[in-house]
């Protein structure tokens, strides 16, 4: 048996322990099981958003068993000439999705506004429909109208590290979620 530490210190910060681990797998069951009963069918496409979903990502794909497909794609932002304002590009989406249904695999979703710079991409691409599967969901932060057709665990306003999130580039390791105190 391994101890997990209640509470942990990253650089100048203290986060507490506030999701175990055995909590983020039956969450992550219950949205396979809906995707392997909704999109069987489908031939989805899974669009995994690097970096932060490489754990949720994996863990997910795991339980899925339907036949798919997995992708990993980063965004990226620049401002292209004054009239057209901020680019929104995705990294890493070398295939042809038309036709395709594309869940997008998020580790949290805050405000939304990576979501919308994901969704604004995948719209003109001539996807035949969208899901998004994340593993955490900030509800009160979340201003935006996209569906969130596969979230794991609701949590408040506040910061958390771990399974894939980090703070500051550390923290991505950690077997547990951990909430900054
Ligand atoms: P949004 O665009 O506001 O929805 O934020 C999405 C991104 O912000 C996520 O993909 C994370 O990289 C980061 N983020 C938001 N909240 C947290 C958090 O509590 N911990 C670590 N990263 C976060």
């Amino acid at each position: 048996m391994f101890s997990v530490s209640e509470i942990i210190t990253i650089k100048d910060k203290k986060f507490k322990r506030f999701i175990p681990h055995e909590q983020i797998q039956a969450a992550i069951q219950k949205s396979a099981d809906l995707i392997n009963r909704e999109l069987k069918n489908e031939l989805p496409v899974f669009l995994v958003v690097l970096n932060g979903a490489f754990i949720f990502a994996a863990d997910l794909l795991k339980e899925i068993n339907i036949p798919c497909e997995i992708s990993f794609i980063k965004v990226a932002s620049y401002h292209g000439t004054s009239s057209s304002g901020t680019v929104n590009e995705l990294i890493g989406l070398t295939e042809d999705i038309s036709g395709r249904t594309v869940v997008i695999v998020e580790d949290i979703v805050d405000t939304g506004i990576t979501l919308e710079k994901i969704i604004g991409v995948l719209n003109k691409k001539n996807v035949k429909q969208i899901k998004v599967a994340t593993l955490l969901l900030k509800p009160r932060s979340y201003k935006k109208e996209f569906k969130i057709n596969y979230s794991g665990l609701s949590i408040g306003d506040e910061f958390v590290v771990g399974y894939g999130l980090d703070y500051d580039g550390l923290g991505r390791n950690l077997k547990e979620i951990y909430v900054l105190v």
